[in-house]
């Protein structure tokens, strides 16, 4: 008999929120999540679209109500759209209360009417600065008017956009209030993130690190900052702009851990379960999924897993050392 039982860790913690990561590849090079010269994972490694739908099945049976597509780029995962729409009928059998996507919006403009026929309502989009040329060095290559564009379609389409901001010391922290004013101005929310510190990239970490606690201090001199309840399931903190009525989120891991509430863990495309974004406790599903046709062997290694779950992370931007906190850089989990 498969177990059908909800997951809850050994701190009580339920597990109602999957990040799946269908690719680790990335048409940008953003500075501060890959080396410019990456080497990915060969494509007879990742698992096909049928099994990530089947690992996807497992856990909405287990009470999962949340799955969000991450890369890498998830848009750049062939056949992803097919992903989207089968993973759609658990949005119609009412077990998914969201089916989402975290992307670079680089693809978004011929992908947004597909993902909004699949029942996509909600889009975060990772955008660190509004100037073509920032946006250039940020990505290493990217075309700014490619992602805005994106988004508009997705916006048309009927998707409500997030924008995604890591805050970056000396790069985009003079672009944070223009940044607010545009999302707010096009009826999005905005959240900023604290950089963490995963994987070599070329230069030095600390050199970027900016505290959110600083920033919104700073916000407060020139806005309006009401505190708000809302919550999306993810560790965003909100307040309402009065000024512009829009949202704006802070995700803060290092300067304010919000582990103990964690709902969440992480699939890759190898089949490789993370049970924190900043800790390498993992486990892995493609065996047990591909020993059998049923799925008792896949739920088992779920439920060994999730005993497994760590307290937290243990980020710390370290000066002296100037080594990333974990080797894994960014685009394996997606965040
Ligand atoms: P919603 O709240 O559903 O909008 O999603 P989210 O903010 O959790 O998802 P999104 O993909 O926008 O996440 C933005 C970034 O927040 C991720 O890329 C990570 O950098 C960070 N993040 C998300 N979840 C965690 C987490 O569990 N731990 C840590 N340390 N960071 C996280
Ligand atoms: N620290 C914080 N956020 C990061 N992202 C990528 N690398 C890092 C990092 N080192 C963000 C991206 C995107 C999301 C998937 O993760 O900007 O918003
Ligand atoms: Fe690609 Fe996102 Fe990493 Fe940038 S942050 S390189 S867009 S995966």
């Amino acid at each position: 008999m498969v177990s059908q039982s909800p997951l809850i860790d050994r701190f009580g913690r339920k597990v109602t929120y999957l990040r799946v990561s269908v690719t680790d590849r990335c048409d940008l090079r953003c500075v501060y999540c890959m080396a410019e010269d990456m080497t990915f994972l060969p494509k007879r490694d990742l698992l096909t679209l049928e099994e990530l739908d089947r690992v996807c099945s497992a856990f909405v049976a287990r009470g999962v109500t949340r799955l969000r597509l991450t890369g890498g780029e998830p848009l750049v995962r062939k056949g992803v759209m097919t992903l989207v729409k089968s993973l759609g009928r658990h949005l119609t059998s009412g077990a998914l209360k969201e089916l989402t996507l975290t992307t670079n919006g680089n693809l978004l403009k011929t992908f947004a009417d597909a993902l909004a026929d699949c029942g996509v309502r909600r889009i975060n989009v990772s955008l660190d600065t509004l100037d073509p040329d920032r946006f250039r060095a940020v990505t290493r290559w990217g075309d700014i008017s490619k992602v805005l564009n994106g988004i508009r379609a997705a916006q048309r389409a009927g998707i409500r956009i997030k924008l995604n901001a890591v805050a970056l010391k000396g790069v985009n922290e003079d672009e944070i209030p223009e940044m607010i004013r545009f999302a707010h101005g096009e009826g999005m929310d905005f959240t900023l993130i604290e950089t963490m510190p995963m994987g070599d990239v070329e230069g030095d970490r600390t050199d970027h690190y900016l505290p959110l606690s600083l920033v919104r201090e700073r916000l407060a001199q020139r806005f309006t900052l009401q505190d708000s309840d809302y919550r999306t399931g993810g560790p965003a903190r909100y307040v309402t702009v009065a000024e512009t009525g829009g949202r704006l989120g802070f995700i803060t891991p290092l300067s304010h851990n919000f582990c103990e509430s964690c709902n969440r863990v992480r699939l890759t495309c190898t089949g490789t379960l993370y049970l924190c974004l900043g800790q390498e406790d993992a486990a892995d599903l493609r065996a047990p999924l591909r020993a059998s046709e049923g799925d008792e062997a896949l739920h088992a290694a779920i439920d060994g897993a999730i005993a497994r779950k760590p307290r937290g992370h243990d980020f710390v931007i370290d000066r002296a050392q100037n080594r990333p906190a974990l080797a894994r850089h960014m685009n394996v989990t997606g965040g």
